[in-house]
């Protein structure tokens, strides 16, 4: 097995939506069917135990996040697809670069700071308050899933920018202190990926609640669109696309031609109310076979365990005979050799 050309994994604490479609789905399904390009994708459930205790949700979220990946058109078979808890050798990388990262560079990693931030504006007592060695040395844990398959690029959103330079940087030390075995991952951040607006004009995020899950069901999904928060103007007023939340999501699944003709509408005057049953109809239209193979697929969690299954044993044909090597470098090794 190939080092990775392409690697990211997605936190499973929560319901795919829409943004995280547009964002981080729909770039990698397109990658994952290049020929002579090797990407590494998979779900981060060691990452989501830093902000949830729930077994049940977790459970969850990793059948829901894994199935809209495998729904939405990754090629599986391409690709590498898995769970980073079935690759033992990426917590066993973590202790090493532990014990080479600096104290001083965790403290300045941006998650940890805005708690600390946070604490002291509510004038808790102890900074330090509710922050987990999970939250402090998460970069670690990242720096690990990244490093134990030699990644060359790393699409993330801008929020995961220092986390790359965190990587970079232990990497870097690991290679000065013992022998130069890791690649310095360079991060992808596409400036024209879709940033998706939210149900109150906020970006769509787990954080804020104004999402909209991507397998509603089309009453469902129908219902939060008519809730998408617009202005006061009346039905034939002229109003303008650019910032409209309507039109950002429609932009962001629509043909070029298409967004051109919503905005000329847009221009001469379209009512709220119309404009949201159309971008209710273009995206139920875009989803309709991918929900009903979602659909298909929660309720066969076996099919989706043993599409993980396979593809932690191809991960595992990269980083067993890697760890190896890093642990010979650093003196790990059977004493007879
Ligand atoms: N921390 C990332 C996020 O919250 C998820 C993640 C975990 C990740 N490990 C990674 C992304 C490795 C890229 C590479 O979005």
């Amino acid at each position: 097995m190939k080092n990775a050309d392409f690697l990211t994994g997605i936190t499973t604490s929560g319901t795919p939506h829409l943004g995280n479609y547009v964002g981080a789905i729909r770039p990698a399904v397109e990658t994952s069917k290049k020929q002579d390009i090797m990407s590494y994708y998979f779900l981060a459930d060691y990452h989501s135990l830093i902000k949830s205790n729930d077994p049940r949700l977790r459970k969850q979220s990793t059948l829901e996040i894994a199935a809209a990946w495998i729904a939405m058109g990754l090629d599986y078979e391409n690709c590498v697809f898995y769970r980073q808890s079935d690759i033992p050798e990426i917590p066993e990388l973590t202790w090493i670069l532990t014990c080479l990262a600096a104290k001083g560079l965790m403290n300045r990693a941006h998650a940890y700071k805005a708690v600390v931030a946070q604490n002291e504006e509510e004038r808790q007592k102890d900074p330090d308050n509710g922050i987990n060695m999970g939250l402090f040395s998460y970069p670690i844990l990242m720096a690990a899933d990244i490093l134990m398959f030699n990644a060359r690029k790393v699409p993330v959103g801008k929020d995961q920018v220092q986390h790359l330079e965190m990587t970079r940087d232990i990497a870097g030390r690991f290679n000065h202190v013992y022998k130069k075995l890791f690649i310095l991952p360079e991060v992808v951040v596409d400036e024209n990926c879709a940033v998706l607006s939210g149900l109150d004009g906020r970006k769509m995020s787990k954080s804020y609640n104004n999402f909209i899950p991507l397998f509603d069901t089309p009453k469902r999904l129908r219902k939060l669109i008519m809730k998408i928060k617009t202005n006061s103007l009346g039905p034939e007023e002229p109003k303008d696309p650019e910032t409209c939340t309507l039109f950002s999501i429609y932009k962001a699944f629509a043909t070029d031609v298409q967004t051109k003709k919503i905005e000329n509408r847009y221009r001469q005057g379209i009512a709220w109310g119309t404009m949201k049953q159309e971008l209710f109809e273009y995206i139920n239209e875009i989803l309709k076979d991918p929900r009903e193979k979602y659909n298909e697929l929660m309720k066969n969690p076996g099919d989706i365990e043993e599409i993980l299954e396979k593809g932690a044993l191809k991960a595992r044909e990269f980083s067993v005979p890697f760890l190896e090597k890093i642990r010979r470098t650093i003196g790990i090794t059977p004493l007879n050799i």
